[in-house]
């Protein structure tokens, strides 16, 4: 996405920088591709909350008719705020804690994804105090290999997530016994930021096969849920996931298929739908090289710090020969940089555009350095543009100081 330069330095001279802006196109444009590939196989849409949590978001997608995958109950409470139905929410995680899954339950939620017997047992327990029927999704590592970052790979034999294939005797016999969390389906998430088809398909092999062996054993399974981890390119090299492949493919795996098919996508919907903008804060050359330091950092996208990620970053307004320059932000870490980039010649206060911030930029800022959280704005369709979060006040860094 990419509002016109004129348009970034008036919500700049508005907002201030740095500044989120998203772009409700994009966000259904992308939800409409996956709305595409999923729908030849029956495939339904959860929305993983963790990529953009702001109201202004979740109410869109609410309202698109997708359902939610939140990860505690901090995010079902900002689900529920945005007004989807308890029922349209799969809570997921590894460490659930008695509190949340209880509150959870009385707020009518019903799926539970549970990643080892004792959490199962912790749903079976409030299922029995809230007086509620849940249904629990038992997560399973696919074991397939999940081509992206090491961070980000959790299908495998030694990732903290799910149970393998081995285990699943022994837990099957203990679920028998469920009587308030009855086993309704499997969740396998295996992976996120991945642009080929390849592994997805081979996951929902794995996850059909053995959904439906698990049935014929008596349970009453009903959802298969595959998560999420649809990519998107970031990179200029980046191959964009191949979605006809992809739907063409779970197409076929899922015929005669009489489960429900969910997905849990977060990043494709959203990534894309939002820049940082950015200002020039200090422009630096030397025999250390050329520094370019703008004033987001890893504070407001910790993505290139932790992934080695790269977003693009694009001067406005600027033309003319090109130079290698380091973009950096004002955090005081040496890991607080974007990367190297070809630039033009800048300006000190030049407006800068960091791409591709839509998803787990803002959800994973902080307030390192007494930096407060920027703005949020959200540019409708008709280029209407809604403040969707303001920036934090100066004094939130010290209002729960005692
Ligand atoms: N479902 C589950 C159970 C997940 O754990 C995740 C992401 C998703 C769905 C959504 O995955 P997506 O479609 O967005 O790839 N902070 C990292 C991404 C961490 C993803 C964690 N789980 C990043 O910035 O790349």
């Amino acid at each position: 996405m990419r509002p016109s330069p004129l348009k970034l330095e008036k919500l700049a001279r508005l907002y201030s920088t740095p500044l989120y802006v998203h772009c409700q196109k994009t966000i259904l444009q992308s939800l409409r591709q996956l709305k595409q590939a999923f729908r030849p196989c029956g495939g339904e849409i959860y929305y993983a909350v963790k990529a953009n949590p702001r109201l202004g978001i979740l109410r869109l997608l609410r309202k698109e008719g997708l359902g939610a995958e939140a990860v505690s109950w901090g995010e079902v409470q900002l689900c529920l705020k945005a007004g989807f139905s308890p029922r349209r929410i799969i809570f997921n995680g590894n460490g659930k804690t008695e509190a949340e899954v209880l509150a959870c339950a009385r707020a009518g939620v019903v799926w539970f994804n549970f990643d080892s017997l004792d959490q199962w047992e912790l749903l079976e327990w409030a299922g029995k105090k809230a007086q509620k029927s849940l249904k629990a999704l038992l997560r399973v590592k696919p074991e397939v290999p999940s081509p992206t970052h090491p961070h980000l790979a959790v299908g495998e034999k030694g990732s903290k997530f799910g149970f393998l294939r081995s285990e699943l005797p022994g837990a099957l016999r203990a679920l028998k016994k469920a009587r308030f969390a009855t086993l309704a389906g499997l969740h396998s998430h295996f992976g996120s930021q991945i642009l080929s088809a390849e592994p997805f398909l081979q996951s929902a092999r794995f996850g059909r096969r053995l959904f439906e062996k698990i049935r014929s054993q008596g349970f009453a399974m009903e959802m298969l849920d595959l998560g999420g981890g649809y990519g998107v390119p970031y990179e200029k090299t980046d191959r964009p996931l191949n979605l006809k492949k992809l739907s063409q493919g779970y197409q076929k795996i899922f015929q005669g298929f009489s489960g429900r098919v969910v997905f849990e996508p977060g990043r494709f919907l959203v990534a894309r739908a939002g820049i940082l903008l950015t200002r020039t804060l200090s422009i630096k050359k030397g025999p250390s090289g050329n520094f370019l330091v703008v004033d987001a950092g890893m504070t407001e996208n910790l993505r290139p710090a932790l992934y080695g990620a790269r977003h693009e970053v694009v001067l406005l307004n600027r033309r003319g020969r090109k130079s290698r320059f380091r973009v950096v932000g004002p955090v005081c870490e040496n890991s607080d940089s974007f990367g190297d980039f070809q630039l033009p010649e800048p300006k000190r206060k030049n407006l800068a555009v960091i791409s591709n911030c839509g998803a787990y930029a803002s959800s994973m800022g902080s307030t390192y350095n007494g930096r407060p959280r920027p703005a949020e704005v959200l540019i409708e369709p008709k280029g209407a543009v809604r403040l969707i979060r303001r920036r934090d006040a100066t004094a939130s860094l010290w209002q729960n100081e005692i």
